[in-house]
């Protein structure tokens, strides 16, 4: 593969959020964007990779389709793999971890697979292979190099974990409220909501301010993954004035609109005023510390409500619950008329007990192993 050699590139992002995310894909100029099961595919250079992990609200990590070839066995496998060049994108001084999956194929046993391409990588790469138990919470200027190796149909093909650290690590949440919603997953319910950062948006349940923190990043204009590194830097094919142009072609813009976010717990509004400042956009939201039959709807015109009520899996009571779920409906029903509203929750009757006239719901997606749904509705009458 030489860098002007157009290869694919895989987005992933939770089962259900894939026409999002492709829509996401499309409006930042990615060619003909194709949905495939847990995410969406384009074909595309490394200035792309570089670009979707910068620039991509909603996916999750980015990985690079490097090469495939046939592998009946596992002689073939061994020998094809010592030829491939590795040497265009890894670097024989940057550790890499190998992970392996057969699926309909002659070659069933993955760890015999992953074996061959290990020791391929060592001798002729010279590079070392981790091996043991992987450091999935390692920070992220330590996180592993993968290289996916998948076996299906016969056809072997290597996978680059061009990202590292998940993306919804955008490198500024690192105080935490409750149960935080992924950044990835706010900004592709915000989108499901129509929300394009050219509304207010108020969350009253804003824990560490997940919502309006990448709402307002939205309306700044300001790039998701800005503040953080990527598994790309540590690759061979890495270009820093490229990167470093890239970074400095979306300058960020400014913007009348004021986010709100509120929650009666003051440890939350602590972390999220803090998360606020650290991205940059503290000057666009203010937070107040209050419970959600307190509040007030802002001066202006009217925008998105979007909130992640406690849900009784992970916090709370489920039963006490109801009560919050209605009151939250009343206060929007009362003093929110032509705003719209979204609500995360992982319990369709505490969505419904907030009796606000919902919009067919979307499909449920995994939130750190919990499934919840976006419940939409229409401007309040
Ligand atoms: C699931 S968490 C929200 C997490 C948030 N989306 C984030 O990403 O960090 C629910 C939040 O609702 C807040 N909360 C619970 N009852 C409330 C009430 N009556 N009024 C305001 N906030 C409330 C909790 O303090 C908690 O921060």
């Amino acid at each position: 593969m030489t860098d002007s050699t157009p290869f694919e590139i895989f987005l992933a992002v939770p089962p259900g959020l894939e026409p999002a995310l492709a829509e996401e894909v499309a409006q930042l100029g990615f060619p003909a964007p194709v949905i495939v099961a847990g995410g969406v595919t384009f074909q595309g250079g490394w200035p792309d990779v570089w670009r979707a992990n910068l620039c991509l609200r909603g996916a999750t990590r980015v990985l690079a389709r490097i090469g495939s070839f046939r592998a009946m066995h596992l002689a073939q496998l061994d020998k094809r793999a010592r030829k491939f060049d590795w040497a265009a994108v890894l670097r024989p001084d940057v550790p890499v971890r190998v992970e392996a999956t057969c699926k309909a194929s002659k070659i069933y046993h993955a760890g015999a697979a992953r074996q061959r391409i290990e020791k391929a990588l060592r001798e002729t790469l010279g590079v070392e292979v981790l091996t043991g138990p992987a450091a999935e919470d390692a920070p992220e200027d330590m996180s592993e190099l993968r290289l996916k190796v998948r076996i299906e149909d016969d056809l072997c093909t290597f996978s680059i974990d061009t990202t590292g650290m998940s993306l919804h690590k955008r490198g500024h949440k690192q105080a935490m409220a409750k149960a935080p919603l992924r950044e990835t997953l706010a900004a592709l319910f915000l989108r499901q909501c129509g929300y394009d950062g050219t509304e207010p948006v108020v969350d009253p349940m804003c824990g560490s301010g997940t919502f309006v923190i990448e709402a307002a990043e939205m309306a700044l204009d300001l790039l998701p993954g800005r503040a953080r590194s990527y598994a790309f830097e540590r690759l061979a094919n890495f270009d820093v004035p490229s990167w470093d142009t890239l970074k400095k072609a979306a300058p960020a813009r400014e913007t009348p609109l004021r986010f709100y976010g509120s929650d009666r717990d003051a440890g939350a509004i602590r972390a999220a005023t803090a998360n606020a400042e650290r991205a940059g956009v503290s000057g666009v939201i203010t937070f107040q510390c209050h419970a959600v039959s307190d509040l007030q709807r802002p001066d202006g015109p009217p925008g998105l409500v979007m909130v992640n009520p406690p849900y009784g899996a992970r916090i709370g009571d489920r039963k006490l619950l109801f009560a919050l779920y209605g009151a939250l409906g009343k206060t929007l029903a009362e003093r929110f008329r032509g705003w719209r509203v979204g609500i995360v929750t992982s319990d369709p009757s505490l969505a419904k007990a907030t009796a606000l006239p919902f919009l067919p719901p979307a499909p449920p997606v995994s939130n750190g192993g919990l499934k919840v749904t976006l419940y939409r509705t229409a401007p309040l009458p």
